[in-house]
């Protein structure tokens, strides 16, 4: 497992040969690199039993962040979601934590009798992710340590009731947490936090999640680490929905996949707003791109267990997927899609592949694209960085990300790229309103036509079309359900 160790910077380092940087040079630099810890469940993929593909993504695997709260200290591994803003944590009265041996334990429980910094807030989150995880409870504040970082009146919610065992820290904007999209009360989620704090100065952070093979990545918050990347980092404008930064997506332009016999790109659907969503285990597209990378690799779609297969033997060959964003791409090779399938009954020699049809207006980079990149995510510009990642990284060159635009280390602005799409794949030059009444549009026809094979979607496809159309007459209103199914990895329904 990688250390938590953060390299002091050398001063050559502050030097690379690239004129627009900005340079901070301090003895200690305001970065904070954090392990987080791959979570692999034993029994990933339980072909039969999955009706919902998005159920994949709460239960195949996730990434940990350790952490702490209340005084004196009581410990947390939460799964780390970019794809969210808020972070809450299981109390001993949630569903999967009583008993010695509850699920939960092993993540952490939060008691506030224990902890003498504990304060009430007065609001209450009630929150149901993509994946279907839920969570039910008040907010609170006390204080929360990550690493030597010390926030001292954190606010975060205690879940009384949920289906998950362990907590998230969503990292995504403060606009986007549930308080704020609810009770129109925002608060200073973590990369935020981080920043008032003084222990960074921008509210921005560096994922690396690492290979399918390793069991552990690196969020580095404040800075970028420029061994876990190949290349240079090409930054790209984070696309608004309804004229707001609300997600941590930007505009995919184009797919191809190359085999050894052939080269094809695909622009069905495209371009469309993505999200970069660490907390989704696997990519989701649209069924009409997908069934093109299906084909051109050899996978077959099992409507029945929703799980595209692929010979095993595929994930030797030199095939790639490469995502385009604007003229900068990420390469996914297949050993870095393709995975096995653990249950006993599955088919020999078959393997699953880490890319699944999209939920209308939920498109999603998951851990099956993030795995290949390096993702710099700068929340106070509305931008994110990209590179190709780099799988033996040697050792650590950390710079940091100082204030103000252009601040992240060695990125080059994408000339010209796409800054406004949907969901849908409409685009506009200008974004804002007529790009909402269209996705809306889109969004809930398709999501219509879809029917609600489930509980959830057919809620989701209700308050979709109910709120895209609030939008469309008052702009400035916040369409809550609309803009969380764009959002991708954010709330899907909730009241
Ligand atoms: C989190 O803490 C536990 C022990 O408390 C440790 O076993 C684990 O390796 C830590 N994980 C990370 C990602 O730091
Ligand atoms: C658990 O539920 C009981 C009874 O409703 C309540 O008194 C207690 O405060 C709750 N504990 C936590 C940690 O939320
Ligand atoms: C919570 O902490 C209080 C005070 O230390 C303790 O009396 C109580 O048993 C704890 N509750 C649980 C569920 O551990
Ligand atoms: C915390 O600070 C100490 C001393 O400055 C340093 O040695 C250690 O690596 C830091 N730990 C983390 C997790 O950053
Ligand atoms: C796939 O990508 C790798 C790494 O970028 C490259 O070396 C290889 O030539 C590519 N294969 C094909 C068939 O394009
Ligand atoms: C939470 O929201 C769901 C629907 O989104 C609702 O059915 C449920 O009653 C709410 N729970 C509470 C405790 O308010």
């Amino acid at each position: 497992m990688r250390g938590s160790s953060l390299l002091p910077l050398i001063a050559g380092l502050y030097f690379p040969c690239i004129g627009a940087l900005s340079l901070h040079k301090r003895d200690v630099p305001a970065v904070l690199d954090f392990p987080i810890e791959r979570i692999q469940a034993a029994h990933p993929l339980r072909k039969r039993d999955i009706v919902d593909v998005s159920v994949l993504n709460t239960e195949s695997s996730y990434y940990l962040l350790n952490l702490t709260l209340g005084t004196p200290a009581q410990k947390f591994s939460l799964a780390l979601d970019t794809g969210s803003s808020d972070i809450w944590v299981n109390t001993a009265n949630s569903s999967l934590c009583s008993g010695s041996d509850a699920p939960c334990n092993a993540y952490g429980l939060y008691n506030y009798s224990a902890s003498s910094t504990y304060e009430t807030v007065g609001t209450s989150i009630n929150i149901t992710y993509a994946g279907g995880t839920n969570a039910y409870g008040p907010y609170v504040t006390d204080k929360l340590t990550v690493g030597n970082a010390t926030i001292d009146k954190m606010q975060f919610a205690i879940a009384e009731s949920s289906n998950a065992a362990q907590g998230i820290v969503g990292i995504g904007y403060q606009v986007s947490t549930y308080q704020s999209e609810y009770d129109h009360k925002e608060y200073a989620n973590l990369p935020q936090a981080l920043v008032d704090s003084g222990a960074i100065n921008s509210a921005a952070y560096s994922v690396w999640l690492n290979g399918l093979e390793a069991t552990s990545g690196s969020v580095l918050f404040g800075g970028v680490n420029k061994a876990q990347y190949q290349g240079e980092l090409q930054t790209l404008p984070i696309v608004p929905v309804y004229g707001e930064y609300m997600s941590l997506a930007i505009a995919l332009t184009g797919v191809s996949v190359e085999t050894d016999s052939d080269s094809n790109s695909y622009t069905q659907n495209l371009p469309l707003s993505v999200s970069l969503d660490t907390g989704s285990a696997f990519t989701e597209l649209p069924e009409a791109l997908v069934t093109k990378i299906y084909e051109a690799l050899g996978a077959t779609y099992d409507e029945n267990d929703g799980m595209p297969y692929i010979d095993c033997d595929t994930r030797e060959k030199d095939y790639n997927v490469t995502y385009s964003f604007s003229g900068a791409t990420v390469t996914v090779g297949m050993s870095q899609l393709i995975f096995d399938g653990t249950e006993p009954d599955f088919p020999k020699g078959d393997c699953v592949l880490g890319l699944v049809p999209s939920e209308p207006g939920v498109n999603l980079l998951g851990d099956t694209f993030l795995r290949s990149a390096y993702v710099v995510y700068d929340l106070a510009n509305n931008e994110i960085s990209l590179a190709n990642t780099n799988l033996n990284p040697g050792d650590d060159e950390i710079l940091e990300i100082g204030t103000g635009t252009d601040s992240v280390p060695g990125a080059t602005l994408v000339p010209s790229a796409v800054s406004s799409a949907t969901g849908n794949g409409v685009a506009t030059a200008t974004g804002g309103v007529r790009t909402v009444t269209e996705a809306a549009t889109a969004t809930s026809g398709s999501t219509e036509s879809t029917g609600g094979s489930s509980a959830s979607r057919g809620s989701s496809a209700e308050a979709t079309s109910t709120s895209s159309k609030g939008m469309a007459v008052a702009p400035t209103s916040k369409p809550i359900h609309l803009l969380s199914g764009l959002a991708g990895a954010g709330l899907l329904l909730a009241l």
